[in-house]
């Protein structure tokens, strides 16, 4: 029997997508084999480990935990949002500038809880780093130059606001 199909009206990245879903699709999966937006990464699929992290309304969201019905109509953003058209977002650039992804499989997932932290905190200190990432799980960095490239892009984002 085929599986039934739902009809969902997602905003991700500020585009409006309408799709048909099998009913039992979470965000994630609606991401990456629906709408082809393949950043999110599927990694343990049941809440540990973070790579599948977007922001919905503004929150870090396991979007593997998440039912596709429960994003309708809320503001998704994946890694792919992050950038601009003036270029990547600080965080990305600074993890590129400070060697802060191996593999690269967590790191969508921690930038978009980086992305988070900094929007409400630009000058967090390294134990509140810690804390916004620690439902983001990294086999390969030993975390401490993930911790530096935030610092970093904060310091970063705070001298663009602050330049006249
Ligand atoms: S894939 Fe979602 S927490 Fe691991
Ligand atoms: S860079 Fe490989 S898991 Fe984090």
């Amino acid at each position: 029997m085929p599986a039934t199909t739902d009809i969902v009206r997602l905003i991700v990245n500020g585009d409006r997508h309408e799709v048909g879903v099998p009913t039992h699709f979470t965000l994630l999966e609606t991401l990456r084999y629906v709408i082809g937006l393949t950043g999110s990464k599927q990694g343990c699929d049941k809440g540990d480990c973070g790579a599948c992290t977007v922001i919905v309304d503004g929150e870090p969201t396991l979007s593997c935990l998440m039912p596709v019905w429960e994003a309708e109509g809320r503001q998704v953003t994946t890694v792919e949002g992050l950038a601009t058209a003036a270029g990547p977002h600080a965080l990305q650039d600074c993890f590129d500038l400070n060697g802060a992804a191996q593999c690269g499989f967590c790191t969508p997932g921690i930038l978009c809880s980086a992305a988070v932290l900094l929007t409400r905190n630009p000058s967090p200190s390294r134990e509140e780093i810690q804390e916004a990432l620690s439902g983001n799980l990294c086999r390969c960095t030993g975390y401490s130059k993930i911790y530096d490239a935030v610092e970093a892009a904060g310091r970063r984002l705070l001298d663009a606001a602050e330049a006249p």
